[in-house]
């Protein structure tokens, strides 16, 4: 799909070659109980006054989420108009805008529609600019589209017809809005690949797969890659990963992707992403129900890969560094047991009291290889626990942090990437839960407070360096009918990456 922009200013007549453009469809919005104003005030004249009629005959209500298809109008380039109700306009804001935009999409992409003018991310909505208005308008549409067929015996012949969108912008806010239609189609593609990774079956999407994608990326994006495989992640003494590849038989792989976007000299942000191609439990195995999902427990790495990926095509001034532990979690004769003691790579050691407590275990050897990088901050992102799914359902991301300032950044990127997060405690209080008589900690905390325990035992391997953790349990994939991987973080994270590129 090609995505461009386009200045129009309908107050004063420069509205003519908007008006005179040829396309299958232009896009308009209505509000509830409202005279029509800017583009549809224009377009309506335009046409003979049809959308007035149909306003005045009730067809079109301006609810929030409605749309009217107007065929066959004559008087203007575009052979159809799409009215869109957007709701009561002294309400309209983010959450509106978002729902209108979908309504739009679903409505076009259920045409034979190939060419659309849309002029919504020309409204004035509140708190947010044009260009959001675009990067917001192009995530929801690729949202609507993304299929997963890869793994189908016969390829997916549905062609789409949509093809080409000219996005209405105010002069002003045009240049923004061009960097705004690129980087949109940027993060859409770097959610794509998260997407199909998360959707890819433990069988395919093993360790090795995904260093495989790791490498593709630098590659396509010319950027460095290292991947260390079991001599030389032993070599690093990282006990802890390793003692939760030790059942499996697939290798484990430690990949670090490197973007540089700014001066070498510049302190890098480091994103940790948990992989774990499948999680079984180990010898404290999963119940069998549901346990497919557990393919799902690397969204955290590929969201990192998702990330980087929409960095690289953005271009973003910042650098970024990738990590990503990568293994399976696995059952077997030499397989880690309850009670095991192992020593990580910091020195600290840890008592395994719960082998499907395995994440926290492959990440903290990860968090203390990331110190080397002198980082300006680290965010990991990872699948951990169950309990924040119990907590926070499947709208918010848990985020934890000591750093407020970071911590506030990551809210504001999750707001305006409308990805969002919640900040859960992290008080040294709970610190105790993960005491062990027999070693310097324990893996697990109890029931209690489940995810916030298992973060606490992240924040004993990130002392040096400012740190927030997200537990995407909830947010990386869908169960039930639409069940699939979300693309979930890369928004927010493209966007706290964007806004420090900014600083
Ligand atoms: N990968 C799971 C967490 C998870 C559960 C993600 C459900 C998505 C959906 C993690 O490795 C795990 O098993 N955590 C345990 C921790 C417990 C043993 C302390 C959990 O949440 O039950
Ligand atoms: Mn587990
Ligand atoms: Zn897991």
């Amino acid at each position: 799909m090609d995505f461009s922009i386009k200045a129009c200013d309908w107050s004063k007549g420069g509205q003519g070659t908007f008006l005179t453009g040829k396309s299958d469809c232009v896009v308009i919005g209505v509000f509830e109980a409202q005279t029509l104003s800017g583009p549809a005030f224009v377009i309506d004249d335009a046409i003979g006054g049809t959308i007035s009629r149909v306003v005045k005959a009730g067809d079109m209500s301006g609810k929030a989420g409605s749309t009217l298809f107007l065929p066959e109008v004559a008087g203007i380039g575009a052979s159809r108009v799409l009215l869109v109700g957007l709701g009561k306009q002294d309400e309209f804001g983010q959450k509106a805008y978002g729902e209108a935009v979908k309504a739009a999409w679903r409505a076009i992409l259920g045409t034979k529609i190939a060419q659309v003018t849309f002029t919504l991310t020309q409204l004035p909505i509140k708190d947010r600019a044009g260009d959001w208005a675009v990067r917001t308008a192009i995530l929801a549409l690729r949202g609507e589209t993304y299929r997963f067929t890869q793994m189908k015996s016969k390829p997916d012949t549905t062609a789409r017809a949509l093809k080409r969108i000219v996005f209405s912008c105010d002069a002003a806010d045009e240049k923004a809005a061009k960097v705004a239609a690129k980087q949109g189609a940027a993060i859409a593609n770097g959610m794509d690949l998260t997407r199909d990774l998360g959707n890819l079956p433990g069988n395919v999407c093993t360790p090795t797969y995904l260093a495989a994608t790791a490498k593709k990326i630098a590659r396509d994006w010319k950027l460095k890659v290292e991947v260390l495989g079991q001599r030389q992640i032993e070599a690093l003494k990282m006990g802890s990963f390793l003692s939760v590849t030790k059942g499996s038989v697939e290798p484990p792989q430690f990949i670090v992707l490197h973007y540089q976007g700014a001066s070498a000299k510049a302190a890098p942000i480091v994103l940790v992403g948990k992989g774990i191609t499948f999680d079984t439990g180990g010898i404290s195995l999963k119940p069998g129900e549901g346990m497919d999902e557990m393919k799902y427990d690397m969204c955290g790495a590929g969201s990192v890969l998702g990330t980087i990926r929409a960095v690289a095509e953005m271009g973003l001034k910042v650098n970024v560094i990738g990590i990503i532990p990568t293994c399976e979690n696995m059952p077997a004769g030499n397989a880690t047991k309850p009670g095991d003691i192992v020593t990580t790579m910091s020195g600290l050691t840890v008592e395994v009291l719960n082998t499907d407590a395995e994440g926290r275990l492959i990440l903290c050897d990860a968090l203390t290889y990331a110190e080397r990088f002198k980082p300006a901050a680290v965010v990991d992102i990872a699948t951990l626990t169950g309990a924040c799914i119990i907590a926070l359902g499947h709208h918010n991301s848990g985020l934890f942090s000591k750093d407020d300032s970071l911590a506030g950044e990551l809210l504001d990127a999750s707001r305006e990437a409308d990805d969002p997060a919640w900040r859960l405690p992290l008080d040294d209080e709970y610190q105790d839960q993960l005491k062990s008589n027999f070693a310097d900690l324990a893996n697990i905390g109890g029931r209690p407070a489940g995810s916030v325990t298992a973060a606490c035992f992240l924040s004993r391997f990130t002392e040096n360096y400012p740190w927030a953790h997200l537990d995407i349990a909830g947010t990386a994939w869908k169960s039930g009918a639409a069940k699939g991987a979300t693309g979930r973080p890369v928004p927010l994270l493209s966007q706290f990456l964007i806004d420090r590129a900014a600083q």
